[in-house]
């Protein structure tokens, strides 16, 4: 949800913002700008409509020399993507300023601004905060005490960069509600939104604060709290590669974050199991005592991450023995809703910024959650901070929109976790010894699947001048079907549903026809012969089926059938192995109608507002 860089070095920095943006666009992409101070206090600013790829020729065709500057990508909320909506903002052609976030309360700042002799040349909600902040300045106070009074009539969220074209020698940035970093360098600082931005220029990081305001000068950095202390946050050294975020020889980040999967599960369990036991200190060192304790567990999550949280509401009750209840997190953040006693609060999320998710751990922490837990693949984020324990996926940087191994490892997460709560309750040591096993195998059953891609472009072709799409799925590869029909309509625009193939007859086989396919996944388990009939179903009314089954499957390929095979794997890892031909599947069809695979329209991958 749009992504900014800010920079003070004693070098030009505009080609530093650049890069910057250019590693946050997967952030937001409707358009792009940056402002650069200018010897003799001049501000030079240069906004584009679309990727941030025009905003460097555009930039290449007018060098900027300055070496205090400010750059956003935006994911437009307020106003349309349009060059007079880009960041950065400008005051009266003194104050430069980007914002990622909501200002809540800009329609009232708005008029009493105009009332005062403001002129807006934006429908955003951030040109306001601009303005109070030039208001402040013109008062005589120096810049970083015209952000704080300026802050202290902003109602909603908002990381901030700011400048000041009569002062070269500081950048002031301020966190509320969306994340921020400093960057340290030797005679260079630097804010963004996230590490990745800054990883050519620094691998030394301040993470800010909630309500943090800070100064940046050339050769140093000063932190304000909330409560206006002056405070000091410590400096911590990144081991993310500098290429981490990088495509090589791959076309697309998704196909790459694909097939970057058994690495990623690998990575995942690395140390967290020993022998055929899953380690006690997984979850951190007290979640042992704690789990012992726990008698019910709550998931909450947005998007893909919800659908790993569905597929462990099985895993939980089958498994553990333990109930369990999940919801998205933008209705569970508004519902009055009943703590269970003793109850387990989990939250899962790639990103560890998202708004509804964050909103809701607060909420039931307020309401008197026994213990949070959060499934994050971002070590220092918003999610991780501010929950008791915490399981780090160690997906790697996943910079692709639709999220593929950050899934994919939140299932690891979750089954890990459904052992370490199970041994307290249902899963006695055999139970867990198969579990284990099963754990060490996926990298190479994931891989297996892999070598299924070939068949899988070819299968795409008939998807391609589709406009609907049914996923079917029974028990926990039900979620499974979901997270399909979430990846082809996020990066092909084709429309996709998921039902629970029992719900079939209850109103959607009306819309079976020979213009509709049917996507099944069938592993060979309990439901298979429920599923077959259902799958019968759709045959008898046209309907086009095809049926991800595994080997034991008995199922023909006849007309209007086409079965694509995979390796006969074990129910409780069945939910990951199937997982792997519906991503490819909605990369090759997207790849086939020419979409933008990695940014699809109208999307961004952080969605830091609500
Ligand atoms: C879809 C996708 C989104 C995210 C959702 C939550 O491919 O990536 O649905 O899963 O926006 O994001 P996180 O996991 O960062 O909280």
């Amino acid at each position: 949800m749009c992504g900014i860089v800010g920079a003070i070095a004693q070098r030009p920095v505009a080609a530093i913002l650049l890069e910057g943006l250019r590693r946050l666009e997967y952030r937001g992409y409707d358009s792009a700008g940056l402002a650069v101070l200018e010897e003799g206090g001049r501000l030079n600013r240069v906004r584009t409509l679309g990727k941030v790829a025009r905003l460097s020729e555009e930039v290449a065709a007018n060098p900027l020399k300055g070496t205090l500057g400010i750059a956003h990508t935006r994911w437009a909320t307020h106003g349309e993507p349009a060059t007079h909506n880009a960041h950065p903002h400008l005051s009266h052609e003194r104050c430069a300023l980007v914002h990622n976030g909501i200002i809540e309360n800009h329609e009232t700042l708005r008029r009493e601004q105009i009332a005062a002799g403001h002129v807006f040349t934006s429908e955003t909600d951030t040109e306001v905060v601009v303005h109070a902040i030039h208001d402040e300045l013109e008062q005589g106070h120096a810049l970083i005490e015209a952000v704080r009074l300026a802050a202290t009539r902003l109602r909603g969220a908002y990381a901030l960069g700011v400048i000041d074209a009569r002062d070269p020698e500081h950048l002031v940035a301020a966190r509320q509600g969306s994340p921020l970093v400093i960057g340290v360098g030797f005679g260079e600082h630097f804010i963004a939104s996230d590490v990745f931005a800054l990883l050519p220029v620094t691998n030394r990081f301040i993470f800010l604060e909630e309500g943090d305001i800070a100064e940046l000068t050339r050769e140093g950095t000063r932190i304000w709290d909330r409560d206006g202390q002056l405070v000091e946050r410590p400096v911590k050294t990144s081991s993310v590669a500098v290429d981490a975020a990088e495509r090589g020889a791959y076309r697309h980040f998704m196909l790459k974050e694909i097939f970057e999967q058994p690495q990623a599960i690998a990575d995942t369990l690395q140390g967290r199991m020993a022998g055929d036991r899953v380690l006690p200190e997984t979850f951190g060192n007290q979640a042992s005592e704690l789990f012992q304790r726990i008698r019910s567990v709550t998931i909450v999550a947005c998007g893909t991450s919800y659908h790993a949280a569905l597929v462990a509401r099985y895993w939980m009750e089958a498994v553990a023995g333990v109930p369990c209840q999940v919801e998205v997190a933008s209705e569970y953040r508004y519902r009055r809703h009943v703590v269970p006693e003793q109850a387990l609060f989990v939250t899962i999320s790639q990103s560890g910024e998202t708004a509804d998710t964050l909103a809701a751990l607060r909420q039931a922490k307020a309401s008197g959650y026994d213990t949070t837990l959060a499934i994050c693949n971002v070590p220092e984020s918003s999610l991780v901070r501010e929950s008791d324990l915490v399981f780090l996926t160690h997906a790697g940087p996943e910079i692709g929109v639709a999220s593929t191994k950050a899934f994919m490892t939140q299932l690891v997460a979750l089954l890990l976790l459904t052992v370490a709560i199970g041994r307290f309750h249902r899963l006695d040591a055999a139970g867990e010894a198969r579990l284990v096993a099963l754990l060490r195998s996926l990298p190479a059953r994931i891989t297996e699947v892999l070598a299924l891609d070939g068949v899988i472009a070819v299968l795409a072709e008939q998807f391609v001048d589709k406009h609907h799409t049914l996923f079917l799925g029974r028990g926990e590869q039900y979620p499974i079907a979901m997270e399909g029909a979430l990846k082809l309509k996020e990066i092909s625009y084709i429309h996709a549903e998921a039902y629970p193939a029992g719900e079939l007859k209850h109103g959607p086989l009306a819309l079976i026809d020979d213009q509709m396919p049917v996507v099944a996944v069938a592993p060979n388990n309990g439901l298979l012969e429920k599923l077959k009939s259902n799958l019968e179903e759709v045959r008898a009314r046209g309907g086009q089926l095809f049926v991800f089954a595994d080997f034991q499957v008995p199922l023909e390929e006849v007309e209007g059938v086409t079965v694509i095979r995979l390796p006969e794997t074990d129910e409780l890892i069945d939910p990951m192995v199937f997982t792997v031909p519906l991503q490819l599947l909605a990369y090759h069809v997207a790849v086939l109608k020419g979409t933008d695979v990695d940014q699809p329209r109208n999307l961004a991958k952080s969605v830091t507002v609500e």
